[in-house]
């Protein structure tokens, strides 16, 4: 089964049909919010919203841990995680959908592993390729057959937020090669491999991050990216799920 974690812009899935509510207590917290079971494209789906219905959590304070083992719980196989970022590559303008292909995790101070306690042993993760290589394909095939542009690789810089970076903050974080950046990525995509989900992301660009435009970044301008671009997000996703049934 399909899960979806929608992240800002996508706090609820309307076309979600015969729609449930699960409420699911983990050993690691409760998730964001109860667990949204109903179908969509025919296929049975589970939906979270990263930040909470109402968009309380902020990025710091999400319960990563909690969120992908309820998910799991439920008998989730397949998480595509939906986020809003900041773009730094040249191709990479507010509007852009794009499908990650490799982090770089710059938080502190979350909850980042299943690893804990006297009576766990150890995961070292093999994290070379950070997400799901068949889950990314799906989405960039479904993108082909819906004839929706998308970049088809990139690397997502994890801020810790919920400040916006400086504009030196994001040359250093340019120079390091990345080209997105978002707050959300990680610990997500980790946690999911622990538990040996097949996990994605796309994202879709709402800004140009720190510095890389004229004016300040606004959250006016984010909220028109936000409303017109998750819509085809949703499209995308819509298909994906559709197509691999
Ligand atoms: N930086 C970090 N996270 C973001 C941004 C950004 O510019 N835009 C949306 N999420």
């Amino acid at each position: 089964m399909y899960g979806i974690i929608g992240g800002s812009g996508l706090e609820k899935l309307a076309e979600l049909q015969h729609k449930e509510a699960q409420s699911i207590h983990t050993p690691y917290g409760d998730p964001s919010e109860p667990i949204q079971l109903g179908e969509l494209a025919g296929q049975r789906i589970a939906f979270l919203s990263r930040h909470g219905a109402d968009h309380l959590l902020a990025p710091h304070e999400i319960n990563y841990r909690a969120n992908l083992w309820a998910l799991k719980h439920i008998g989730v196989t397949h998480v595509i995680g939906i986020a809003a970022v900041g773009g730094i590559g040249k191709t990479l303008a507010p509007g852009t959908l794009c499908v990650a292909d490799q982090i770089i995790d710059y938080t502190y101070g979350r909850a980042h592993t299943y690893s804990v306690g006297e009576k766990q042993s150890v995961n070292h993760i093999d994290f070379t390729q950070p997400y799901c290589t068949a889950l990314r394909q799906q989405m960039i095939t479904a993108a082909q057959q819906q004839k929706i542009a998308i970049q088809t690789q990139g690397v997502y810089g994890v801020t810790q937020g919920p400040r916006l970076e400086t504009a030196a903050e994001i040359q250093r974080i340019r120079r390091d090669g990345c080209d997105l950046v978002g707050m959300t990525g990680m610990p997500e995509a980790a946690l999911a491999r622990e538990l040996d989900l097949c996990y994605a992301n796309i994202s879709l660009v709402v800004n140009w991050a720190a510095g890389l435009s004229e004016g300040p970044i606004t959250m006016a301008d984010i909220t028109n990216h936000l409303a017109t671009g998750m819509q085809t997000m949703l499209q995308l996703v819509t298909a994906c799920i559709q197509d691999n049934a």
